[in-house]
């Protein structure tokens, strides 16, 4: 049996190879420690979800170019700047099933390893005068580091609500994938009107996307990152959220105040997991993640293509389906 990604990349496996190859080609350096991270990271590829989307969505409207190629480059590399300063934020020490880089090589590297990545990045695109790409990409850079700030502000005061979850997401994550959305498309066509519909089915994708993700946290699955960590780092997501919105006064106290604390024991944080699946936050969460991924789907059928919509189709079913 193939797996449902084995068969989304099928049509596009010369043109995954050609991205890879950016990819590593940009990322070259001469400082003997940048060029051991950066071969540490060459080799650990992840799902690449991103380039997926670019060259997808690229092929909806027409061939596969070098600006495409140099769009999902531009994607997996600030992807993974975000991935490897992450890891510094929320301290956690695995990422795609090996140590995460400031695991192995602490914090102070992490840091400058992730500004690195947005560098040749952003470089690649310059130096090709990919000027629309950049600008759609730099959007998301915005919009990230507004949501992970906002989620740090939540996280301190632990009063958020479900919009403002939904406001988290959609700048930490949505944004993203909504770009690699608008880069594959212009890479094809011109229409304002398309690249604006791809964009908005690319946000829709991406919030199902982090819903799955924040799901990952409550489950025993091994993802290849930390789960349980969310509530460890006060992050509080769509289905602890909805639990202390369905609980009666004196529980919601008791589970805040174990949230509050720095340290929490594993029985503790068991708690919160227990009262969260009691409380039908699982369930709810799946619910909210399908409505997202039914509305990518109808936005996906309101765009006019030249090929077929399949496996961007199929790609949205990944979204939910995966398994990390
Ligand atoms: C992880 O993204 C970061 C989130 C937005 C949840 P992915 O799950 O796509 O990470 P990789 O690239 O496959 O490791
Ligand atoms: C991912 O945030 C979104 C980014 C902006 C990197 P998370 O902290 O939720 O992602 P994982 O679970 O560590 O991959
Ligand atoms: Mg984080
Ligand atoms: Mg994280």
């Amino acid at each position: 049996m193939v797996s449902i990604l084995a068969y989304i990349k099928s049509p596009i496996e010369a043109e995954l190879k050609i991205f890879e190859e950016r990819f590593k080609d940009s990322v070259k350096s001469k400082v003997p420690l940048l060029d051991t991270i950066m071969n540490y990271i060459v080799k650990r590829k992840g799902k690449q979800m991103r380039p997926l989307l670019v060259l997808h969505c690229a092929k909806l409207f027409g061939e596969i170019n070098e600006k495409t190629y140099r769009g999902a480059a531009l994607v997996e590399l600030l992807h993974t700047a975000t991935l490897v300063h992450d890891d510094v934020v929320d301290e956690a020490y695995t990422r795609r099933g090996f140590f995460s880089i400031n695991a192995l090589w602490k914090n102070k590297v992490a840091v400058l390893v992730g500004d690195y990545l947005l560098s040749k990045g952003l470089l690649l695109s310059l130096r090709n005068k990919d000027f629309r790409s950049l600008e759609i990409l730099s959007t998301a850079v915005e919009q990230m580091s507004e949501g992970e700030l906002l989620q740090m502000e939540k996280a301190r005061k632990l009063d958020i609500t479900e919009e403002v979850y939904f406001d988290i997401i959609t700048k930490k994550t949505a944004s993203l994938l909504a770009s690699c959305c608008g880069i594959g498309a212009h890479s094809t066509q011109e229409d304002e009107q398309t690249l604006s519909d791809i964009i908005a089915m690319g946000e829709a994708i991406g919030i199902a996307f982090q819903i799955k993700d924040d799901l990952f946290d409550y489950g025993d699955n091994k993802v290849g990152k930390p789960t349980g960590i969310d509530i460890v780092e006060k992050k509080m997501t769509l289905p602890l959220i909805y639990a202390l919105n369905n609980c009666d006064k004196s529980e919601k106290r008791s589970i805040l105040k174990i949230i509050k604390k720095d340290k929490k024991s594993k029985n503790q944080i068991q708690e919160v997991i227990d009262f969260v699946k009691q409380k039908g936050g699982i369930e709810y969460a799946q619910k909210r993640m399908i409505e997202y991924k039914t509305k990518s789907e109808n936005m996906l059928s309101n765009i006019t293509t030249i090929s077929s919509t399949d496996y961007i189709a199929t790609l949205i079913d990944y979204v939910i389906e995966r398994k990390k």
